[in-house]
């Protein structure tokens, strides 16, 4: 009896071990290796994720003919992700996504200054050593409810500019039996920080490199914004979407209010939204949903975290990424679950300080499915 526990078990361990790829992705310019994991589920999606950055390199799902497309931009080769040509695509954000104004905070009555890597602010946690350019550890595990990758990278006390030693980890997992992808975020600190993560996936749900997605539906779960400085830094104030074109509360092309915005600073959408949700509830709320008529591909994003930047790819700027695709202007859009931009400099919103002793925990999902056509 007790054999056959131990074969059974040890056979299911083959089993799953299997069912995760593990593949070396190239070098780096410094010579580091690169790794790049697949999960897979039996109805069809599957995501690729590399060590540098935790970076969602691939993301192929089913359209309605059942015929599968990579929906996020991104690079064939490590030398792609090094390029200029990357905004972002598909790394795990931080220390802090988003921008801070000036590079600058007080903690403690002690002043940080960050790197300033998009004039005047701070942007996506620096210049050099923040998270989507470092090579992160990985463990690929397996279960009876699906597969996952868990990565995790510690940054030490003063890179780039902020304080305390941070131990993270962010955790990729898709069930065996569904189309969804789960990202799990931890951190824990040696010295007060602010911590603020996100993935920063560029989708088309038509298949990345596809046109636009200004024909793409948004629904946001939002009636709030935060409405922000020339330079793209929140003013501080939350106010209605009512009556705006940031109103995403019911289902609304992209494209048709974007002109509006064009001569803003944002060029288009890039606005933080204040995610519906009961105060303290920690679970995944409904956060946004998006939908291309041609493939009837939806997204639907849940999520921990109180906000959403919805980015329209406004900087794109036809580079070149994977099989040679074309990534235009507006090809591609972010929904990036966060804590609002600037926080740390915004005693009004919710706090994104981790001290030592605590966890920082944040968690968003994506699940695709395929809308029937209506008869
Ligand atoms: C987004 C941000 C945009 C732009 C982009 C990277 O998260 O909202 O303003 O900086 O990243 O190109």
């Amino acid at each position: 009896m007790r054999y056959s526990i131990g074969l059974s078990t040890f056979l299911l361990a083959v089993v799953c071990t299997v069912a995760i790829g593990q593949e070396p992705f190239g070098k780096t310019k410094d010579g580091e290796s690169v790794e790049i994991y697949t999960l897979k589920s039996s109805k069809g999606l599957v995501a690729k994720i590399m060590t540098r950055g935790a970076t969602l390199v691939q993301l192929h799902v089913p359209d309605k003919d059942g015929n599968s497309a990579d929906v996020i931009n991104g690079f064939d080769s490590v030398t792609g992700y090094e390029s200029e040509d990357n905004q972002y695509f598909g790394c795990t954000t931080g220390r802090v996504c988003n921008r801070i104004a000036k590079g600058k905070f007080t903690l403690d009555g002690k002043e940080h200054t960050l790197a300033i890597n998009n004039e005047p602010n701070h942007l996506h946690g620096g210049s050099e050593r923040s998270l989507d350019k470092v090579i992160w550890k990985a463990r690929p595990f397996s279960n009876e409810r699906g597969s996952g990758v868990r990565f995790s990278y510690t940054s030490p006390d003063g890179e780039e500019g902020y304080p305390g030693k941070l131990d993270v980890t962010v955790v990729f997992s898709v069930p065996k039996d569904a189309n969804r992808l789960l990202i799990s975020y931890r951190a824990t600190t040696d010295k007060a920080t602010p911590v603020n993560l996100t993935n920063h996936a560029y989708f088309n749900l038509a298949g990345a490199g596809s046109d636009t997605v200004l024909d793409h539906a948004l629904r946001l779960n939002a009636d709030k914004y935060t409405p922000t400085d020339d330079t793209l830094i929140p003013t501080g104030k939350i106010e209605s979407v009512e009556g705006t074109p940031v109103d995403f509360r019911k289902a609304t092309r992209i494209g048709k209010r974007i002109d509006s915005l064009t001569e803003t600073a944002a060029l288009g959408y890039d606005h933080n939204f204040v995610l519906n949700k009961p105060e303290g509830d920690a679970k995944l709320n409904f956060a946004a949903s998006l939908f291309d008529r041609g493939s009837r591909r939806r997204l639907r994003i849940s999520t921990t975290e109180p906000g959403i930047q919805f980015y329209s790819g406004n900087f794109l700027k036809g580079q070149k990424g994977k099989d040679g695709k074309i990534y235009a202007h507006r090809a591609a859009l972010c929904l990036e679950t966060q804590h609002f931009p600037d926080s740390v400099n915004q005693q009004e919103f919710p706090s994104t300080i981790l001290k030592p002793g605590e966890t920082y925990r944040s968690m968003t999902q994506y699940a695709f499915s395929v809308q029937p056509v209506k008869k």
